[in-house]
């Protein structure tokens, strides 16, 4: 793998936004290691047109002991390749163990403090010679970009007031709802901007049939009477890695957790409701669309999931070891795959 010097004086929006997320100097573009404000990609990038791309959202907890470790990078990986299959992504690194090496590589590069935040982008890049212009995903080249963030994560995020959006969750006919399809996301630019317009933090979406999907960016949970509801994973949400990980931790402390579909009034009379989401972990709802949830404060059920998903992350040692994986340990992984691994590129 080729390295390109970052220029390690780049500051402004691109490199430090205000909101104490800092953009890592080294990013991996296209087979390269570079300067995280230096790519620059063609006007005539077909991600940027049509919504063709796929991205993650991984997080990498410092432990315990100050240990860096990625959560469920892997599973991570798994979901972003299956989205690339759909959009035909295949000139890209496609074995998950390789996409960790660059990742770790990338992030003992970046040499961030505290937590870290990882953003992979698989997308559509330029028609190939000889390819009939307009919108395929046939005959158009792949690029993988991956950019770490220094990102402080939340603990028990800040409790969130939510609106009910006009935007209705697509269903998984009109676009693969399930995979984190970079178009997919206007929906979801929408439906935020329009509750932030109303002095709401964020919103819950409703699919076609009415039932309530998922927040902007978040899966959605309702605890009524000791049990915890949320949309099964078939329907038209995407089925959240935060997700999984919560329903685990629940059953395994002997919380039932049923999986159907919840309407708008199931979540109005709930006890409790919160989101979870990779970026925010977990997030308590207290008021829907101008109604209190519950007693309008921060449920028990909800403070305590937040305390196993905090420790579940940062642990070093303790329960699901597979889920973590150290990057900061002097000789994680070696990147021997990489050299030869890289994806051609096609001119714009
Ligand atoms: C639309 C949508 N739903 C749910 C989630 C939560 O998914 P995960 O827990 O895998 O981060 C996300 C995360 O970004 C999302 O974008």
């Amino acid at each position: 793998m080729t390295t390109r010097h970052p220029d390690r004086t780049a500051t402004g929006p691109d490199r430090r936004p205000s909101s104490g997320i800092e953009l890592g100097a080294w990013a991996y573009d296209r087979g390269e290691l570079v300067s995280a404000t230096g790519p620059r990609l063609p006007l005539s990038t077909q991600a940027l047109h049509y919504g063709t791309g796929t991205f993650e959202g991984i997080r990498a907890y410092r432990s315990d002991r100050g240990l860096l470790q990625l959560f469920r990078v892997r599973e991570h990986y798994e979901r972003m390749l299956r989205a690339c299959r759909i959009l035909r992504i295949t000139d890209i690194p496609t074995e998950v163990e390789d996409l960790i090496d660059i990742t770790v590589e990338l992030i003992r590069r970046n040499d961030h403090d505290g937590d870290v935040y990882v953003r992979p982008l698989a997308h559509k890049l330029s028609l190939l010679p000889d390819a009939p212009p307009g919108v395929s995903l046939s005959g158009v080249s792949d690029g993988l970009s991956i950019t770490t963030f220094g990102f402080p994560s939340y603990g028990i995020a800040k409790a969130a007031r939510c609106g009910l959006s006009s935007w209705r969750r697509p269903p998984r006919d009109t676009l693969p709802t399930q995979h984190k399809i970079t178009g997919g996301y206007v929906t979801s630019a929408l439906a935020s901007d329009e509750a932030r317009a109303a002095g709401y933090d964020d919103a819950l979406l409703l699919d076609g049939s009415g039932h309530v999907a998922e927040a902007t960016t978040a899966n959605v949970f309702a605890v009524v009477a000791d049990r915890i509801l949320t949309p099964p994973g078939t329907s038209d949400i995407l089925p959240g890695i935060t997700r999984d990980t919560l329903i685990t931790l629940c059953r395994e402390s002997g919380t039932e957790v049923l999986e159907r579909e919840l309407s708008p009034s199931d979540v109005f009379t709930a006890d409790e409701v919160f989101l979870s989401s990779t970026g925010k972990g977990v997030v308590p709802v207290v008021g829907l669309a101008g109604r209190d949830i519950g007693n309008g404060a921060v449920g028990e059920v909800t403070r305590r999931l937040a305390a196993l998903y905090d420790a579940a992350t940062r642990h070093s040692d303790g329960p699901h070891s597979a889920w973590r994986l150290p990057v900061d340990l002097p000789e994680a992984r070696s990147t021997p795959a990489l050299e030869h691994r890289q994806p051609s590129r096609s001119k714009a």
